[in-house]
């Protein structure tokens, strides 16, 4: 039986993942902050369940626990890092920066390292991390697009090093648009995707062993755009000035 470690499973694209996953047939590792959200899961979700409760922000501590679960699996097929934070907050303090710091970028290399060198002592392993189309450009949560940038940047040097050390290890980078879940918030979202739509067109893409999936499909052009519009056209268009002083927030 197939296994595959998701952090970040307690709500969102992660849980809509893990309850995929189990559908089909596979072994789950399931971790996120909130314990009683783990244990319904496993409860709900039957015997091929089992949870570490784990805060990628105490990054030591979250590398041991993401070892001693893949260990409790006997190895790993997938590792799957949907955990993220993002802040819409006018006053923009810089604890909220930094909890997103800590969150998307420590948070998420601890683990995507972990796991690759996980992998390259297995011999085998595919790991995916969930960057968003915000990566492509800065915006007006300014650390969360930077974070996601970091994401996406790191998942391709992981790529590259399986190249350059002919390790058999797949690495993919999905960049959702909006998916509706808890952290879709603000004004202006469109195209919002069902969580179980995004999981599914993520769970194949993984099959077909992608190493750059957007989901939904349509959102590769809105980053094409984005790449490409000159910067006071972007600015106009995405830094423009909320009337009742709200931030923009490009997921
Ligand atoms: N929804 C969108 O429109 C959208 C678009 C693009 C990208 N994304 C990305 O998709 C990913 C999943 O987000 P979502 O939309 O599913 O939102 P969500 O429902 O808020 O899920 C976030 C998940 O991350 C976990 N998490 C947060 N901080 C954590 C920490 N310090 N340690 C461990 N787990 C932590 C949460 O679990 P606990 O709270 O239990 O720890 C939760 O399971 C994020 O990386 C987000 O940036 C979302």
């Amino acid at each position: 039986m197939k296994r595959v470690i998701i952090i970040g499973a307690t709500s969102g694209i992660g849980r809509a993942l893990a309850a995929l996953y189990a559908v089909e047939g596979w072994t789950v590792g399931l971790c996120g902050r909130r314990t009683s959200l783990l244990e319904e899961l496993r409860d709900t979700l039957g015997p091929s369940v089992r949870v570490q409760p784990m805060d990628v922000a105490d990054t030591e501590a979250a590398r041991q626990r993401f070892l001693d679960l893949a260990a409790a699996l006997g190895g790993v097929d997938h590792v799957i890092i949907s955990a993220g934070t993002g802040y819409l907050d006018p006053a923009f303090p810089w604890e909220k920066e930094r909890d997103t710091l800590m969150t998307n970028v420590a948070g998420f290399a601890v683990i995507a390292h972990a796991a690759f060198d996980l992998f390259r002592r297995q011999g085998f392993g595919h790991l995916a991390g969930i960057s968003s189309v915000a990566a492509v450009r800065g915006g007006p949560a300014p650390v969360y697009n930077a974070s996601k940038a970091f994401v996406s940047s790191y998942l391709q040097g992981l790529r590259c090093r399986a190249v350059s050390e002919g390790l058999p290890i797949t690495v993919t980078d999905i960049l959702p648009g909006f998916v509706d879940t808890a952290m879709a918030k603000g004004d202006g979202l469109f195209w919002v995707a069902p969580r179980e739509k995004a999981a599914r067109q993520i769970f194949n893409a993984l099959e077909k062993r992608k190493p750059v999936v957007y989901v939904t499909r349509r959102w590769r052009m809105v980053a094409l755009l984005l790449r490409l519009l000159p910067e006071p056209l972007y600015r106009a268009l995405v830094c423009k000035k909320r009337e009742n002083g709200a931030e923009a927030h490009g997921r």
